[in-house]
């Protein structure tokens, strides 16, 4: 909804029956954050809720854009390096995926290297165990053992990896997702996880000409900024809230000093939104950040590495120098 500039904004919220305790433990969790990002100054949402159905499937959208460069990059990389990633794995090796999805990048690397054992993590259960079904019937001599977890947090591995040397693959560059202790954080729960002597294959943006960075994030087809504005229809369908997405415009660009690329949703007009009973003002132009996406020299990721459990071990860059692939080692 929206409001002319003249009209006063009232300060007392509209309380309705609030939803929370009628809905799943996961919707509950999505509404605190949504209503705790909403409440702070700067108002902010966390990234991961872009991804229900239609987020996913634009995401991958984005990842076909001319302008998208760091997925084809990254496979470039692993297809041109498979063998030099496939040496430096034990035989016999499971593999742990953190964020498999469609499993694409992985198969590049199960087709070279001696991995007997592979674990699909995925937050999203019924899209992970259709993808882990394919691949099995792909790979009949492969064990896939598809775990329905956030992969963020302790989960438990199946019980057939014990003894065995493990893999962790963490491609996309999702880590720039996180802020950096968050990043630090992951790492260290990942080492953890996987345990000392073994190996992390992890793919990492890279800083570069800031004009390539902004064009990545705002392709001129308006995939990103449909993927960006439908995380308010997402809010709206699960949330009962009552945004308006004409109301609010994508805005993504490169904060030098930052070092990450920001996407926010601003608000074209001064407007009030109201999500579960309460309301939320928004003056001409203020944004809510939805996205950061943290983009590091091999030096500083390298240093993040080392101070979170793990040794480098090797990297491999495409020729523009725009991604890395690097391999670790957990002490
Ligand atoms: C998933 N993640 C690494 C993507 C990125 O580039 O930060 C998400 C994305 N946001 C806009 N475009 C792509």
């Amino acid at each position: 909804m929206s409001m002319s500039d003249h009209e006063v904004l009232m300060t007392a919220p509209v309380r309705l029956p609030r939803l929370i305790e009628t809905l799943d433990e996961e919707s509950a969790a999505f509404l605190t954050d949504v209503l705790t990002g909403l409440s702070a100054d700067p108002k902010t949402i966390p990234p991961k809720y872009f991804y229900d159905e239609r987020g996913s499937q634009l995401f991958e959208a984005i990842t076909r854009t001319p302008e998208y460069y760091p997925t084809r990059t990254e496979i470039g990389i692993l297809e041109r390096h498979a063998g030099d990633i496939a040496a430096l794995m034990p035989k016999g090796a499971a593999m742990v995926e953190f964020g498999a999805g469609a499993i694409t990048k992985a198969r590049i690397l199960l087709g070279a290297a001696p991995i007997e054992i592979f674990v699909p993590v995925d937050i999203s259960a019924d899209f992970l165990g259709g993808e882990a079904s394919r691949l099995q019937r792909e790979r009949p001599g492969l064990t896939v053992l598809p775990v329905a977890a956030d992969f963020t947090k302790p989960f438990t591995l199946p019980k057939a990896v014990a003894g065995r040397p493990l893999v962790g693959f963490f491609p996309g560059s999702t880590l720039g997702n996180f802020e950096p202790h968050e990043a630090a954080a992951f790492l260290k729960h990942a080492a953890n996880m996987l345990g000392s002597g073994s190996t992390l294959i992890i793919g990492i943006d890279l800083v570069k000409d800031p004009e390539v960075l902004s064009r990545a994030y705002n392709d001129e087809a308006g995939v990103t900024a449909a993927f960006n504005l439908n995380l308010l229809r997402r809010i709206d369908r699960e949330l009962g809230a009552d945004f308006d997405t004409a109301g609010f415009w994508h805005r993504a660009f490169y904060n030098r000093e930052r070092m990450r690329v920001e996407m926010h949703l601003a608000s074209r007009v001064r407007q009030r939104v109201r999500v579960d009973g309460r309301c939320f003002d928004f003056r001409r132009g203020e944004t809510i950040h939805t996205e950061s996406s943290y983009k590091y020299t091999p030096e500083m990721f390298r240093a993040l590495a080392l101070g979170s459990g793990w040794t480098p071990a090797a990297m491999w860059l495409d020729e523009q120098q725009w991604f890395s692939v690097h391999a670790l080692t957990a002490r």
